[in-house]
């Protein structure tokens, strides 16, 4: 693990997730600042994800035995030593130099989960490199977004298999770019050092014929955008599980059933594609419901304590995703940053766990959420 340095030391005052990010915030430029911390739109779904897991309050209980208790679960075949992935998030290496490799770094001595973005800015072969090295860590994904050239798409879900990857992580809820504001307003571009080096070689999407009252998305971008029938074809050529990423939809959850997924993400894509969609935290409850547990369901969106963890494993998630906290502790201070966050994550959940009474994963159930209504 000598590749990546960990020298970076974090100021005494960051003790939190959210301290992360105000940190994080004197460390990136404007430009790095827009793209990761920015939502759709006027950013109403962005805070409503916060707002949710604030808005749900816990239920103290007291005097159980709780000696010996943790916070393992099995998720796909492999355990686990807590119930936390990384998201996949794109270009960190605009975060800070070593990018994926000490977000993998950290997932793997951490043991979290680690999911890769199609687009990120490192090979996925060295990232599975690193984090398949280490044996404390837990599962690692490779998250998809189909290409238009599906040649080319099946050529990189090969890649991913050979390196080591243990499931696909398809996103289907961004089969275009949301509204993003603030990366106009900034004027957003990529670093010239920072690509989506595992897209190398797309051919050039061959460009729309349009007339002039055309739209440009409806007669181009979404002619190459899955569909359902697409699933057919990915299990064709995969023999790894397929977990969707971007449900919001008991009806879509079903259908996802249906074709054979392997595990369902509740997701908004943290605020980022359709401004004013509910918070994914309001979701998941009817997404569990729908489900009745035939299929894992993890959960992202801002997440951001243990607390949250705990919440969002009271209604029906097996595991969470976290995004925007690590990249802030990867911006803040490398792999040390992201092992920060991790460890605090964990840590709190612990906290919360033993406050509310629960000893393992299993004894999270809907009463440590606290009611108004006491039935
Ligand atoms: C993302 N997300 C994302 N999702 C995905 O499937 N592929 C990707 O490449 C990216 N890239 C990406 C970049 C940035 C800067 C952000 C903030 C997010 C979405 C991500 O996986 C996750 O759904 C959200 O980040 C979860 O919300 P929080 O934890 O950031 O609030
Ligand atoms: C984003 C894309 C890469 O959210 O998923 O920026």
């Amino acid at each position: 693990m000598s590749r990546v340095p960990v020298l970076a030391t974090l100021p005494p005052e960051v003790v939190t997730l959210g301290d992360h990010t105000k940190h994080a915030r004197t460390v990136l430029d404007a430009n790095a600042w827009a793209y990761f911390s920015g939502g759709a739109g006027d950013e109403i779904t962005l805070r409503a994800n916060r707002a949710a897991w604030d808005g749900l309050a816990l239920q103290p209980r007291v005097l159980r035995p709780l000696a010996g208790g943790h916070t393992r679960l099995r998720l796909l075949g492999r355990s686990m030593e807590h119930p936390i992935l990384l998201a996949p998030v794109a270009y960190q290496r605009m975060a800070h130099p070593d990018g994926e490799l000490a977000s993998a770094l950290a997932a793997a001595t951490l043991g979290a989960g680690m999911v890769v973005s199609t687009q990120a800015s490192v090979s996925l072969e060295a990232v599975a490199d690193t984090f398949l090295s280490e044996s404390a860590r837990g599962p690692l994904w490779f998250q998809l977004y189909m290409q238009h050239d599906r040649g080319f798409t099946r050529a990189l879900v090969e890649r991913a298999e050979r390196a080591g990857y243990e499931a696909l992580v398809l996103t289907v809820d961004a089969p275009t770019h949301g509204a993003r504001d603030r990366e106009r307003r900034e004027n957003f571009r990529l670093p010239m050092d920072v690509h989506a080096v595992n897209l190398a070689g797309l051919p050039p999407a061959p460009p729309p014929r349009l007339n002039t009252q055309d739209s440009a998305l409806f007669q181009g971008l979404l002619h190459h955008a899955p569909i359902w029938d697409d699933l057919t074809w990915l299990h064709g050529i995969t023999q790894l599980p397929i977990v969707l990423k971007g449900i919001m939809h008991p009806d879509d959850a079903r259908q996802a059933v249906q074709h054979g997924v392997a595990a369902v993400v509740v997701s908004n894509h943290g605020g980022r594609t359709l401004d004013t969609s509910p918070a994914s935290a309001a979701v998941l409850p009817r997404i569990a419901e729908a489900l009745q547990g035939v299929l894992p369901l993890l959960v992202d969106g801002g997440i951001q304590r243990g607390t949250d963890v705990l919440k969002a494993l009271a209604l029906g998630a097996s595991a969470v995703q976290v995004g925007r906290p690590y990249i802030y502790g990867l911006a803040n201070a490398g792999a040390l940053g992201v092992a920060h966050v991790l460890k605090l994550l964990r840590d709190e959940l612990e906290i919360a766990m033993a406050l509310c009474g629960c000893a393992t994963l299993a004894d999270i159930g809907h009463d440590v959420l606290w009611s108004a209504d006491p039935h």
